[in-house]
């Protein structure tokens, strides 16, 4: 698949190299046609599958999309990457909303009623969002296998081909617990968990760590 990653950080570049690996072709995309981390990146990945671009040029090659912007600027991101190329794309979008402008722990600039998933879908109505890969740190994105023992990762979205893609590009990441919460809205519980995971991290002082839900069958 062709793949479009927008945003140069952790994130982008993990996600970027590991679908490489597994064969995709990735155009990542940035403000500037020509931004360093992005042309590391490509440079590094030393394949032809690996460019780098514009936030619009990675959304005009993209048959599917990767949000790895920050949940506050990502809708300025995505306009910059244009509606007319992103139009009836799946976007996963990876953000959280946090302002780390007063230090730690940092804030949600969005929660509760609303999330940075939902701004997305209600801006870009055209464009199928799947909310996933939010709740774990970059490394464990793409090799889940480094915890040991069974471990969860969630999706949701309003288009149910959509999830069943993204499920497919998870079960290439080597995930196995993928649980649908449904509908994009579910992004806020998604998001808010962010408020515990960054205190979990603070605790352990790591951030290598992610949950498994057990149920009373
Ligand atoms: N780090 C993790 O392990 C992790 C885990 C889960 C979720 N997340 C979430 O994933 C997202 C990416 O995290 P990251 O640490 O990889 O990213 P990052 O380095 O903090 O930022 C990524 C992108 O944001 C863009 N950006 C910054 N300010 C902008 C603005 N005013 N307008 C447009 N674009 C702007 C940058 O564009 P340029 O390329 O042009 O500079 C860059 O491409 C965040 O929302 C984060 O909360 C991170």
């Amino acid at each position: 698949m062709r793949i479009g990653i927008l945003g140069t950080g952790t994130v982008g570049a993990t996600l970027g190299t590991k679908l490489v690996e597994l064969g995709h072709d990735v155009k990542m995309g940035s403000r500037s046609a020509t931004n360093e981390k992005a042309e590391d990146w490509a440079k590094k990945t030393s394949s032809t599958k690996a460019s780098n671009g514009t936030f619009a040029d990675a959304a005009a090659f993209g048959e599917i999309m990767f949000n790895c912007t920050l949940g506050q600027i990502s809708l300025e991101a995505l306009k910059m990457a244009g509606a007319q190329n992103l139009r009836g794309k799946v976007l996963i979008d990876v953000s959280n909303p946090l302002d780390f402008s007063k230090g730690m722990p940092p804030t949600l600039t969005v929660s509760n009623t609303d999330s940075v998933g939902e701004q997305i879908q209600r801006a870009f109505p055209d464009v199928k969002v799947v909310k996933s890969l939010n709740t774990i740190s970059a490394p464990i994105m793409i090799n889940p296998k480094l915890l040991q023992g069974d471990t969860d990762i969630f999706v949701c979205g309003n288009d149910s081909g959509a999830k069943a893609q993204v499920q497919r590009l998870l079960e290439q990441f080597g995930w196995k617990n993928i649980i649908d919460l449904d509908d994009i809205s579910a992004a806020r519980g998604t998001e808010m968990w962010l408020a515990l995971w960054v205190r979990l991290m603070m605790k352990f002082q790591n951030p290598m760590f992610n949950i498994h839900i057990q149920k009373v069958n």
